[in-house]
């Protein structure tokens, strides 16, 4: 640990940004983590470390930005993890304002805050200071099938309202840095799972609902490809771009993990099936359903993560297949945490405009 001692984590409430907070205090930093607690939220994600002395939270909208500067003085944070967002694509298709007032003016006002902090900040803590925004690959858009893999210069094109929110606000975050001065650094990462995935998303939506025995929707034929990574190495690798990242500049996070969404389907049958049986012995594979695809949707995202590996020394641990397993054993283990989400939250209907 160098200079950057204390993070202030927007979105700490959340899949990526509980892990986050997670892996820092258990790093060693002191953590702040300020989140509205939205729909996506459960500080239960946090039990592992909501008694540290070095964890402390803020229930606060990053839209408003006088508790924003109010948090900065009273925290005193060396550097900010902004990971807080909307961030189902499906939902963005259904309800795109919330996306746009989150994603873009939350980050703009965030960015408004962390400037007029950054400027009160003496010599050492003034040059050490970072905003690291956590940024998504969907931002560079769509991928043929067969060939082409997204690096730090490809071109941004986003496809859904989702990305296109990302997009924008990855635009500001450049902004602030050109025209104010402001320290940044920027990630585009891929698809994560893993523990406390809300489950909207396709792995633990899969897995619950595979367990259970009950359909498993897939959009179109199942062809899309993602690229997919174990949440904790991406919360190693937002640890290493935001305490060692270069001022300015961006790093792509991939996990070298491309897989067609049907076999992703696929392999959680095969895994429940062996771990689980369905009590008719039935395969799980026949709970499959092809259903209308999802407008816009991007056919494959593919990392190219030479520069973080090469610049920053990280490398993901897990494999695909090391990081299912994990993700399902904890999914099964973990009931008293996505249950209440199931019953209460979102019980698993199809969203995004094509139901
Ligand atoms: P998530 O939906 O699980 O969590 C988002 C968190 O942000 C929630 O805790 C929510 O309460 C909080 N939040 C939302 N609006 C807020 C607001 N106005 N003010 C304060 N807090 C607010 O998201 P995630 O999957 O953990 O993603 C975190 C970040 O990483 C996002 O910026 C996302 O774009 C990016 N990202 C995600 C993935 C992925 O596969 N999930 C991949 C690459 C990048
Ligand atoms: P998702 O987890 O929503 O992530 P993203 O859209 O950000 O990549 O979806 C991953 C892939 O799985 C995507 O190609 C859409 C597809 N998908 C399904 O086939 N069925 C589903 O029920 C969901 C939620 C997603």
């Amino acid at each position: 640990m160098g200079r950057i001692n204390a993070l202030l984590v927007t979105g700490g409430a959340g899949f990526i940004g509980s892990a986050v907070c997670r892996h820092l205090v258990q790093q060693g930093y002191r953590v702040i983590n300020v989140d509205k607690l939205t729909y996506a939220a459960d500080l239960r994600s946090l039990q592992e470390v909501e008694g540290s002395e070095r964890y402390s939270f803020h229930q606060a909208d990053i839209c408003d930005g006088a508790a924003m500067a109010r948090i900065l003085a009273e925290e005193q944070p060396d550097a900010i993890m902004h990971l807080a967002a909307e961030t189902h694509v499906d939902r963005s298709i259904d309800g795109p304002a919330v996306f746009v007032e989150t994603n873009v003016i939350g980050t703009v006002t965030l960015l408004q805050a962390a400037l007029d902090y950054w400027r009160g900040l003496d010599g050492e803590r003034r040059d050490a200071f970072r905003f690291h925004h956590v940024s998504t690959d969907e931002v560079f858009g769509d991928l043929p099938l067969d060939q082409g893999v997204f690096t730090e210069e490809t071109p941004y094109a986003p496809s859904s309202p989702y990305s296109a929110s990302k997009a924008s606000s990855d635009h500001f975050v450049r902004a602030w840095h050109e025209t104010y001065g402001l320290p940044i650094v920027l990630s585009n990462c891929s698809n994560n799972y893993g523990p406390y995935h809300f489950p909207e998303k396709l792995i633990p939506l899969v897995v619950l609902n595979a367990l259970e025995g009950q359909e498993l929707p897939v959009y179109g034929q199942g062809i899309n490809v993602r690229d997919w990574l174990y949440v904790d190495d991406h919360a190693r690798a937002l640890e290493l771009v935001a305490t060692t990242g270069k001022n300015g500049e961006s790093y792509a996070i991939g996990g070298r993990s491309e897989r067609n969404n049907l076999s992703v389907v696929e392999s959680i049958c095969d895994a429940l099936d062996s771990k689980v049986p369905l009590p008719d012995g039935r395969s799980r594979r026949e709970l499959i359903r092809f259903v209308t695809d999802r407008p816009g949707h991007d056919r494959r995202y593919a990392i190219d993560p030479s520069k973080i590996e090469r610049e920053l020394g990280w490398r993901a641990e897990q494999t695909f297949e090391s990081g299912l397993a994990a993700t399902i054993d904890w999914y099964l283990a973990n009931e008293w945490w996505w249950r209440p989400i199931r019953e209460q939250r979102y019980a698993g209907k199809r969203l995004g405009g094509a139901s």
